[in-house]
C-alpha cells in the first residue's frame, strides 16, 4: 500500500488556491514584516538593513522609487508616506520607463527599489543605471539573496514569506508595511513629526495585523458582490490620495486573474474621461474610507450615481452616508488616513479572487504571467 500525499494540497494549507492562502496570511505577514523593527512601546522603529544609510536618506533631497507591477503601486503609497511623513520629495517610476529616458540622477539622490522577487530585469538595469551616476540604492525585497537585494548598497527585506500565486498580494502589503517603517524613521530622525504623532501611529501600525484579520471578514459579503458582477466586461475602480493606488492595485488584480478590463483612476479624474463610459452596466468600485478627502469621494460617487453606474464602496466601519448611495458597501475598520492601505486593500484582493474562480479562470497561474519577469 502507498500512501499517496498530494504535495501541493498540503501547501495550500486547506485553501483552493495559493493566492486565498496569501491573502489570509497577511495578519501574519504585516506582523512578520514589523517584527524587531516597530517597537511601539519604546517609541522606536529600527530598520538595522539601511541604519548606515540612514543619514543619507535624511540628507536626501530626493527619493526615486523604482519598481514594476504591483511593487509600483506600493511605490505611489510610499510617495504621499514620505512626503507626508519626511517631506521629502518623492517620484516613482516605472523602471522600464526611467532606464530608457536618459533620466536626471544626482549622486545624493536616494533610490528605492521595490520588489518581489528581486529578479525583475527591468528593476535590476534601473538600479545598475542610477548606481553608475553616483545614487544610493535601498532595497526593498522580499526573496532574501535575490539580484536586485544584491545589487543595492542596503535594505530591509519585507518578511511576506514565499509568494507562490502569480497575482501579488501579501509581498503588497509587506512592501507598503515596510515603507511606512521607514517613512516614520526618517521624519523621526528628520524632527518632521511631533513624538506624540509618532507615537500615536506606531501605536496605530502594531494594531493594523489584528484590523486585517478583522477586514477578512467581510469574505462571505464579497462572495455575494462577486456572484452579482462576475460577468461583467469592464470595471472602474476610484480612490484619492493614499486610496489612489489602493484603487490601481484593486484593478490591476481583477485584470491579472479574472480577465475582465478594470481600470483604477484617481477618483477627480474620472470627469475627464472614464466618466463617459458609465452607464448602467459599470460597476464602479469606490474606495472610500472616511479620512481625507472623503466628502469629495462622496460627490465622486454622486455623479457616478446619477449615470446609474453600479457603485461598491469600501467604507469605514458605521459609514451611513455612502450607504445611502452605494448598490453594496463593504466595511473595514477604522485607521490613520496613512494606514488606510493596508486595511482596504484586502477586500479588492478578495474581490478578484472570487469573481476570477466564479469564471473558472486558473487564479494561481494566470495566463501569459509570470510571477518574475527576467526578460525586458
Ligand atoms: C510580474 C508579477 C507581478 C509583480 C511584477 C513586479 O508582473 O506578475 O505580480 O508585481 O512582476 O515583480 P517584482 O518581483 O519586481 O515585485
Amino acid at each position: 500500500q502507498t500512501l499517496e500525499i498530494n504535495l501541493s494540497a498540503l501547501e495550500k494549507e486547506g485553501f483552493d488556491h495559493f493566492m486565498l492562502k496569501e491573502i489570509y496570511e497577511q495578519p501574519r505577514s504585516i506582523r512578520d514584516s514589523m517584527r524587531g523593527r516597530l517597537k511601539a512601546r519604546e517609541g522606536i522603529v529600527l530598520l538595522g538593513g539601511i541604519i548606515d544609510y540612514q543619514q543619507k536618506l535624511v540628507n536626501a533631497k530626493r527619493i526615486i522609487i523604482i519598481a514594476c507591477g504591483t511593487s509600483w503601486h506600493a511605490g505611489l503609497v510610499g510617495e504621499y508616506l514620505f512626503e507626508e511623513l519626511a517631506r521629502i520629495p518623492v517620484e516613482v517610476e516605472y523602471a522600464s520607463e526611467f532606464r530608457y529616458r536618459n533620466p536626471v540622477i544626482y549622486e545624493d539622490d536616494v533610490v528605492i527599489a521595490i520588489s518581489q522577487s528581486g529578479e525583475t530585469a527591468d528593476t535590476l538595469a534601473a538600479i545598475e543605471l542610477a548606481k553608475s551616476k553616483g545614487a544610493t540604492i535601498i532595497g526593498v525585497c522580499n526573496v532574501v539573496g535575490s539580484s536586485i537585494a544584491r545589487a543595492t548598497h542596503a535594505g530591509s527585506y519585507t518578511h511576506a514569506g514565499p509568494e507562490i500565486g502569480v497575482a501579488s498580494t501579501k509581498a503588497f502589503t509587506a512592501q507598503v508595511t515596510l515603507l511606512t517603517l521607514m517613512a516614520l524613521m526618517l521624519a523621526d530622525s528628520k524632527g518632521t513629526i511631533s513624538k506624540s504623532r509618532f507615537n500615536q501611529l506606531l501605536h496605530e501600525l502594531d494594531d493594523i495585523p489584528g484590523k486585517v484579520e478583522e477586514t477578512l471578514k467581510v469574505n462571505d459579503k464579497i462572495i455575494e458582490i462577486a456572484t452579482v458582477f462576475k460577468d461583467v466586461r469592464n470595471a472602474l475602480y476610484l480612490g484619492r490620495g493614499y486610496n489612489f493606488p489602493v484603487a490601481m492595485e484593486g484593478a490591476l488584480k481583477l485584470k491579472e486573474i479574472s480577465y475582465i478590463h478594470a481600470e483604477g483612476y484617481p477618483a477627480a479624474e474620472m470627469k475627464h474621461g472614464p466618466i463617459a463610459l458609465i452607464d448602467e452596466e459599470m460597476p464602479v468600485v469606490v474606495v472610500a474610507t472616511n479620512k481625507g478627502t472623503y466628502e469629495k469621494v462622496v460627490s465622486n460617487i454622486q455623479e457616478v450615481k446619477a449615470r446609474k453606474g453600479k457603485i461598491i464602496a469600501i467604507v469605514t466601519e458605521g459609514d451611513e452616508t455612502v450607504k445611502a448611495l452605494a448598490d453594496h458597501i463593504i466595511e473595514v475598520p477604522e485607521t490613520e488616513e496613512m494606514l488606510v492601505p493596508l486595511i482596504a486593500t484586502i477586500p479588492l484582493q478578495l474581490l478578484s479572487y472570487h469573481i476570477a474562480v466564479m469564471r473558472g479562470c486558473n487564479v494561481d497561474q494566470p495566463r501569459n504571467l509570470a510571477k518574475s519577469v527576467t526578460v525586458e
